[in-house]
């Protein structure tokens, strides 16, 4: 592969950005600086930056605070994408896994991973996702019964059993295993209450980082992908 898109792929860059760092004999190939974009590497080369040896990763994957007011789409016409936010990447093969509605705010995963993204999202795999939501009346009794029960909430079946944690009585956590179109506004809608607040907090083993503000993102450590990838091979 060309140096160039090497150092794409791996996230140093766009493809102007890491020529200009080629030029700048920043790279070092089996510790000779290169000054040529185009000569090729593969993964048994020894290439650094600043001299710093760069690990190939084949796939990226990182976590997002979506903010709301941003889409959930790697390009739009009108509005500001998840994938505009991760400023310093290359965002290049990246999508998000799954949908957040454009007011929803919290953890979204972002990847070139297709296997994985497939394997969290389909039907039958039931992955757990946890949202913390804030309702405009107080929950009841009889909607938290019919919420872990399953509801209609106008499709072909109802929804599967939900968990729910009632933090105050206007804000709960809930775990659902499906992932419907609007799911849990649909889901509040049918037991007579409504959504006024949507943060997701975690998708299968992975849980948003309580120290990543709104609206930033960093890549998943390790551990992370690991896990992911053994719950999502089950
Ligand atoms: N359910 C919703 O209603 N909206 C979301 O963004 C996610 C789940």
């Amino acid at each position: 592969m060309r140096l160039d898109k090497y150092l794409c792929d791996l996230g140093i860059g766009t493809r102007s950005a890491v020529k200009e760092i080629i030029k700048k004999k920043r790279i070092s190939v089996n510790e000779n600086i290169v000054t040529d974009p185009s000569i090729h590497v593969d993964s048994n080369d020894r290439v650094k930056l600043d001299g710093n040896l760069l690990k190939y990763q084949e796939y990226r994957y990182y976590m997002l605070n979506k903010p709301s007011g941003v889409i959930t789409a790697t390009e739009d016409k009108c509005s500001q994408t998840v994938l505009d936010l991760l400023s310093g990447e290359n965002v290049k093969d990246l999508f998000p896994v799954g949908r957040l509605d454009k007011d929803t705010e919290g953890l979204l995963l972002i990847t070139n991973d297709g296997n994985l993204a497939h394997d969290l999202l389909s039907p039958k795999k039931h992955v757990d996702k946890c949202y913390y939501v804030e309702l405009e009346k107080p929950i009841t009794k009889d909607a938290i019964n019919a919420l872990g029960n399953g509801v209609d909430i106008g499709d072909d079946t109802c929804t599967l059993p939900a968990t729910i944690s009632a933090v105050s009585p206007t804000s709960v956590y809930i775990t659902i295993t499906e992932g419907r179109y609007h799911q849990i506004k649909r889901m509040f809608h049918a037991v007579g209450n409504h959504v006024t607040y949507l943060k997701r907090i975690s998708m299968g083993s992975l849980t948003l980082d309580d120290d990543l503000p709104l609206g930033n993102y960093r890549p998943l450590y390790d551990d992370e992908i690991l896990m992911l990838q053994m719950r999502s091979s089950r």
